[in-house]
């Protein structure tokens, strides 16, 4: 297949680029560096550096069987501040993407959703069938491109998957997590065990969970590139798909932390500080539809494997 992979020089995007190249597929990798890094895309890919709402620019590649689109700003507290951009760059981009790839006889799509649609939610574990309630313009965005695919699913426009992602992590050498600037706590914390930064900050210790801190279900990104693979093949035969993607399983911020000290041998100054605006207390996934749809089955998502392939993957510079 030729793909069209958007936001490829990020995290989740690189990684997936990579095992659609392993299984024989040619890669367009399309990505406006706003964030990603231009040396995180695989060399075996195509790199066109630019924007995936530039039409003209997404025509001129010429037609593709699929595009997995990873292409976002993807910080909730910034979406905040600053709505308007996040449904500029994350809903009109992705309609402008979606014009100019149909145009051209597109046929699969595969969305980069998030358990940000959900919202503050009280039960837990999530499954895909829980009211929708976004509490960020971010997650918002999300719903936005959703609710838009579902409706060319509808009229035959295209086949689309959308993919919701829980708290993706771990990474490979070749593409470890980072992000500018980071906001996810793992590769945080592997920075102060590093000595990169000098502590760790923890976003409130009176939630109503077990241990006071925030539960978060955390996905390896080798199991969630898998996911997209299985997604795509799906789609051959289902014309629609709304999958979360996660575990089952919630590790809470004082787990993490001690998993991270554990696996790097190192202890640091951790401090409590006052809840983030926004941070909903837990978020965990159930995820029984997308191993009964896709036959998907995470492999690398227990917490300590996921920490220790991403402090392998934090050494490198
Ligand atoms: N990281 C997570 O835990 C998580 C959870 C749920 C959903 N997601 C979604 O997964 C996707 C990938 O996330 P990530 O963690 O790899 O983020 P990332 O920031 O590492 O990657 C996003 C990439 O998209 C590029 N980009 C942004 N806007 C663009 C545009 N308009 N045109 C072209 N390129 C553009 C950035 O330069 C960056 O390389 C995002 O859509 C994000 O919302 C991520």
């Amino acid at each position: 297949m030729r793909v069209l992979v958007t936001g490829a020089a990020g995290f989740i995007g690189s990684t997936t680029a990579e095992l659609l190249l392993d299984g024989g597929h040619e890669v367009v990798a399309l990505d406006s560096l706003v964030r990603g890094t231009r040396n995180n895309v695989p060399v075996r890919a195509t790199f066109v550096e630019g924007d995936c709402g530039d039409v003209e620019l997404v025509r001129s590649l010429g037609s593709f069987d699929a595009c997995v689109h990873f292409a976002a700003r993807i910080e909730p507290a910034d979406s905040m501040a600053y709505p308007e951009t996040f449904f500029a760059n994350n809903v009109a981009s992705t309609f402008r993407l979606l014009e100019a790839l149909i145009a051209t006889g597109l046929e699969r799509f595969v969305f980069s959703s998030s358990c940000a649609v959900y919202g503050d939610q009280v039960e837990m574990p999530i499954d895909e069938e829980r009211a929708i309630r976004p509490h960020s313009p971010y997650g918002q965005s999300k719903r936005m491109v959703e609710e838009g695919l579902e409706w060319l699913v509808r009229q035959g426009r295209l086949k689309a998957a959308s993919l919701r992602y829980f708290n993706a992590a771990g990474g490979t050498a070749a593409h470890p997590e980072r992000h500018t600037p980071e906001i996810h706590l793992i590769p945080i914390a592997l920075d102060v065990a590093l000595g990169r930064r000098s502590h760790l900050e923890v976003y409130g210790s009176d939630y109503p969970t077990p241990d006071g801190t925030c539960v978060r279900d955390y996905i390896h990104v080798s199991d969630l590139a898998e996911a997209h693979s299985l997604a795509l093949r799906a789609l051959e035969t289902k014309p629609g798909l709304t999958l979360n993607l996660g575990t089952g399983t919630g590790s809470s911020n004082r787990q993490v932390i001690d998993t991270v000290k554990k696996v790097t041998g190192r202890e640091f100054d951790v401090q409590y500080v006052e809840r983030r605006a926004g941070d909903p207390a837990a978020a965990v996934a159930s995820n029984r539809r997308a191993k009964e749809i896709l036959n998907w089955i995470p492999t690398r998502s227990d917490l300590t494997t996921i920490v220790r392939d991403a402090w392998a993957a934090h050494q490198t510079p």
